[in-house]
């Protein structure tokens, strides 16, 4: 009889920006798959929507990607991490053209991989050999559109980066997930608009539609199941990258 090797009972999963979108999304579905989860994000009001959806069946705690205090708490608290997720934005990006952009604004996109290296600073010495991390970049780190530089340059370290620490940790497996354009809280700021806005910024794609963070999701219980694979990128986009 042989062991199903990549099953997630039982197994301790940390999402760090697992209070909302698609690092909960996880923390819902790696549950519902027979994981023990604990997922993190900043805001009180995520952090208590969060609890509401985990229904008590996994932990939702308070960190910031930037504070390695408080993503060590959560560490010590889980003991060894089967599975270390960072699906946090972590950085501000301003979408202009790179001329009418300043150096300092151009730079504040990059807080995103400075969080996702603390994430993997901070929990390295509580993984083990059959450990894996996996990081979230976005489709923009190689469909290269106007105004979205900062987009594409950090998202292109964030997987380069993946590719250094899959050489650097193994046998731990490093993976990178990258979404396409996903309906999540991140375009909440749209208001009243934001299903019209999604159904135009995705009228082109080949599947023509904004993802779910279930999708993405998807995506990420594979790297973190399939022990075959690491150092890799898996797009999960609806084919933005192609259209
Ligand atoms: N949605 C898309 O279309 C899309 C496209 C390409 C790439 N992505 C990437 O996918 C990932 C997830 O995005 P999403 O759409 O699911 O966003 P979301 O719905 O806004 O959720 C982001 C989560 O990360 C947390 N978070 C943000 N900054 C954090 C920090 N510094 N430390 C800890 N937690 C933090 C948020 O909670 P708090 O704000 O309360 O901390 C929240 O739990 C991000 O890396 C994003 O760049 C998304």
């Amino acid at each position: 009889m042989s062991i199903d090797t990549s099953s997630l009972e039982g197994k301790k999963i940390v999402v760090i920006g697992g209070t909302a979108g698609i690092g909960l999304a996880v923390a819902n579905m790696a549950t519902a798959a027979g994981a023990k989860v604990w997922a993190a994000g900043r805001s009180q009001s995520h952090i208590d929507k969060a609890i509401i959806a985990s229904e008590g069946l996994f932990q939702v705690r308070q960190a910031d990607t930037h504070d390695s205090e408080s993503m060590e708490k959560i560490f010590k608290e889980v003991g060894s991490i089967d599975h270390l997720v960072s699906a946090a934005v972590g950085g501000e990006r301003t979408l202009k053209p790179f001329l009418e952009q300043t150096q300092d604004q151009f730079q504040a996109a990059y807080d995103k991989l400075w969080g996702y290296c603390k994430v993997v600073r901070t929990g390295a010495s509580y993984l083990t050999e059959t450990s894996s991390i996996t990081l979230v970049s976005g489709s923009p780190a190689r469909k290269i559109k106007p105004a979205q530089s900062p987009l594409s340059c950090v998202g292109a370290a964030v997987e380069n980066l993946s590719r250094c620490l899959a050489v650097e940790l193994a046998p731990i497996r490093v993976n990178v997930v990258s979404p396409g354009t996903v309906d999540t809280a991140m375009f909440d700021a749209m208001g009243d608009q934001k299903a019209a806005n999604l159904a135009g910024m995705t009228s082109t794609h080949l599947i023509p539609r904004a993802g779910t963070s279930e999708e993405v999701a998807e995506g990420v219980l594979f790297v973190m199941r399939n022990r075959f694979v690491t150092g890799t990128t898996v797009d999960v986009d609806g084919g933005r990258i192609l259209s």
